[in-house]
């Protein structure tokens, strides 16, 4: 452990400049580690200003938004900024097709009108502890293969001492691995469960552009939303009741709609998901050859299907539209980051690298034959990768499928000797309510094609010699020969006909007497079961082995990599835990004799309206605005229009939507909402030339508010 901290400690008494706005930092260490480039590119704030342990600093203005969002607080009243994508789900939840809002936007009047977003909390972050000690002294003394098998259960156990004696219901905490596994931090959050939607633009404005102009600049969406989080009368936070109280903060960040001008300081507080910048050679190339392009065929088959039956009937969009959105996202995120891992040739680079660093080990007996050691393991897993994708992105992303692999829990304990029959009951109890939500969100045409189309491509892409045999034996007996695709449409009708779990009542009488006979001979548990089945008694382990030799593998590997760079500055991996990037308002040139604007203007959203058009329409009120141009205090003066968005050089990840965007007096002037296709490769690599950060400007999110609402009130936007 202590050449561990030692190796950290000394990490930041020799840090020299990273020149590149490259980094998610850790907003405890920006102090000791980047403040003073901060300051040279244009902060104007104290350290104790971005983040303090005894006072109240910019970090308690941001949350967690949800299940993997950023938000942020901005004003006294508890009022939280986030994008339209975040709240999307909560929208859609609240809509019907009568008050259909997210069609038609909505706007509280007053805050008895906020709808109660269920199941979206706000999380603030308590503290953060250095738990490397504590973790590796658990970790002492155990043979090395043991270590990625054990680590997850004392992580968690460190969690959840953490916790102890608080009110679990409020408070959560979690350990997180850094640098891979050389470092151990543990964040404790208070979670909010009271949070209610106050205000969202139609999603032809905050989904102004869809899936085409997703991931691209020059880009019109106005990306936001607007929620308030409540805590008890007695400042508690606390589950939803109408008594409850707007949440006080002890920090908000003030809004500025000054503007900014082309190579002014912004930096970006939030929640980065996560990022493989440490990644090898190998794992880029089996994500380029193989994961990522079967993720994005077995996604393209399951958006075309959705699609059909969303375009046929708005209760069925309404119902399918976040998940729809949600697959769509990151179809088009996976296609992009392997065109641009080719493109800039990443693994040929890691290739290089990984030469240099084995040149640097030879002679080194910790570090000397890791790549070789790495390479063994990507040859003996790659042959069932293929598989493991289909099982995740295919078998599993078959709404049914997914909901009776469930029911193999109810299997196995019955197989359990000894079960007593109250675990049992209550399992079924659990599966029960599992089943009536599966049936409430289930769109049954769209699926039922998923499911045949996922048989028949399963049987024609994953190896033959691991196909579950007897299983396709039967498909092809019952339902006729596998290489046509009626066989599918079959079977797949068959299993939807004649499964209980689509039905709430059969599936009630199931599970008020469950019965492991009638279980078998469910087709929709027959044909889920015989996939996973498969995978799990042959194929995971593979997986299991890969992973874990890999774990060990990258952390040594990691370990003499910094030992190799002494004295260079490394940030850790994303991996949903707060950071704060900074850098600056840049234009760019995506492509010879092409150059980009760093803002883009109402003009640009006209020159795309298309009336009628499933994603590039627009509300008449927003017509009538650029018609009348009455854009008071919220109008660009140079530019004589609004600006809808600007792009910023920060290095920022998914899981940033919603974040803050700051300028250098600490005042909020954006949400950074996405990133731009040129640089869809930025997990594993930040192209420093490339690489930007799309914002939603919030003179555009200001106007848009007040104009829209115009009718209803004069409130302010900040209340
Ligand atoms: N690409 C954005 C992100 O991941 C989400 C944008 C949502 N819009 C859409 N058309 N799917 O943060």
């Amino acid at each position: 452990m202590k050449k561990i901290l030692a190796l950290f400690v000394g990490l930041v008494l020799f840090t020299n400049s990273l020149k590149a706005d490259e980094g998610m930092w850790l907003p405890q260490l920006l102090g000791e580690q980047v403040y003073a480039d901060m300051v040279k590119k244009g902060l104007k704030l104290t350290k104790e200003q971005l983040y303090s342990i005894n006072k109240a600093s910019m970090k308690d203005a941001i949350i967690i938004f949800g299940g993997g969002c950023t938000g942020e607080i901005v004003s006294k009243e508890g009022l939280v900024f986030t994008n339209h994508h975040c709240g999307y789900g909560a929208i859609a939840a609240a809509s019907t097709v009568e008050h259909n809002y997210l069609d038609d936007g909505f706007w509280a009047k007053t805050k008895n009108e906020e709808i109660y977003a269920k199941g979206v909390p706000a999380k603030f972050l308590m503290r953060i502890e250095d738990v490397s000690e504590k973790v590796n002294e658990k970790l002492k003394g155990l043979p090395k293969e043991e270590v990625p098998v054990k680590l997850n259960g004392i992580m968690n156990e460190i969690s959840k001492k953490a916790i102890e004696g608080m009110n679990a219901n409020f408070t959560e905490a979690r350990v997180a691995s850094f640098f891979k596994d050389n470092q151990f931090l543990l964040f404790v959050y208070e979670v909010y469960k009271d949070v209610r939607l106050v205000g969202t633009p139609p999603q032809s404005i905050g989904k102004f552009g869809g899936d085409t102009d997703n991931w691209e600049w020059p880009r019109h969406t106005g990306d936001f939303s607007i929620f308030r989080v409540y805590m008890s009368k007695d400042g508690k936070p606390a589950d939803y009741n109408a008594d409850n109280v707007p949440f006080k903060p002890t920090y908000f960040l003030p809004v500025s709609i000054k503007g900014l001008k082309d190579g002014d300081y912004t930096m970006i507080y939030g929640y980065p998901g996560g990022t493989s910048r440490y990644e090898t050679s190998y794992g880029v190339k089996i994500k380029t050859d193989i994961e990522n392009p079967t993720l994005v065929d077995l996604r393209d088959m399951r958006l075309k299907y959705m699609l059909e039956e969303m375009k046929k009937d708005t209760k069925i969009k309404l119902q399918l539209a976040s998940s729809y959105a949600q697959i769509a996202n990151y179809w088009k995120f996976f296609d992009g980051e392997s065109k641009q891992l080719l493109k800039y040739k990443v693994y040929e680079q890691k290739q290089q690298n990984e030469k240099d660093f084995t040149t640097w080990a030879k002679g080194k007996p910790d570090y000397e034959n890791i790549f070789t050691a790495i390479e063994k393991t990507y040859v003996e897993w790659t042959p069932y990768a293929k598989h493991r994708m289909f099982i995740r992105e295919g078998i599993l992303a078959s709404p049914l499928l997914s909901f009776a692999s469930n029911l193999m829990a109810l299997d196995a304990a019955y197989k359990k000797p000894g079960v007593k029959p109250e675990e049992i009951a209550t399992l079924c109890k659990q599966l029960k309510t599992a089943c009536d939500r599966f049936i409430d969100d289930e769109n049954i045409a769209s699926d039922r094609n998923i499911l045949a189309s996922v048989i028949q491509m399963f049987y024609n892409q994953v190896d033959a010699g691991q196909l579950p045999k007897a299983e396709y034996d039967r498909i092809k007996s019952k339902y006729g020969d596998l290489s046509k695709t009626e066989t599918y449409k079959a079977l797949a009708n068959d299993v939807f006909t004649n499964t209980v779990f689509l039905s709430k009542d059969k599936a009630a009488a199931f599970f008020d007497k469950p019965d492991t006979a009638a279980l078998h001979k469910d087709p929709a548990y027959l044909l889920a079961s015989a996939f996973l089945n498969n995978y799990s008694n042959n194929y995971m382990k593979y997986f299991t082995e890969f992973t874990n030799k890999n774990t060990i593998l990258n952390r040594a590997y990691l370990k003499g990599y910094m030992e190799m760079n002494k004295g260079k500055i490394f940030y850790p991996d994303a991996n949903f835990t707060m950071r704060v990037s900074y850098g600056a308002v840049k234009s760019y040139s995506p492509k010879d004799a092409v150059k980009y604007s760093h803002v883009c203007t109402l003009k640009g959203m006209m020159d795309k309206y298309k009336p009628g058009d499933y994603e590039f329409d627009l509300p008449k009120k927003q017509l009538d605005l650029v018609a009348a141009k009455d854009y008071g205090q919220y109008k660009d003066v140079a530019l004589n229009d609004i600006v809808v968005g600007f792009i910023t050089t920060n290095d920022i990840t998914g899981g940033n939507s919603g974040s803050p965007v700051i300028n250098g007096k600490g005042e909020l002037v954006g949400l950074a909402f996405d990133g731009n296709y040129e640089a869809l490769s930025h997990k594993i690599t930040f192209d420093k030339d490339l690489n930007r950060t799309i914002c939603l400007d919030v003179r555009y999110m200001s106007v848009s508010y007040t104009h829209l609402r115009a009718h209803e009130t004069k409130a302010n936007l900040v209340c």
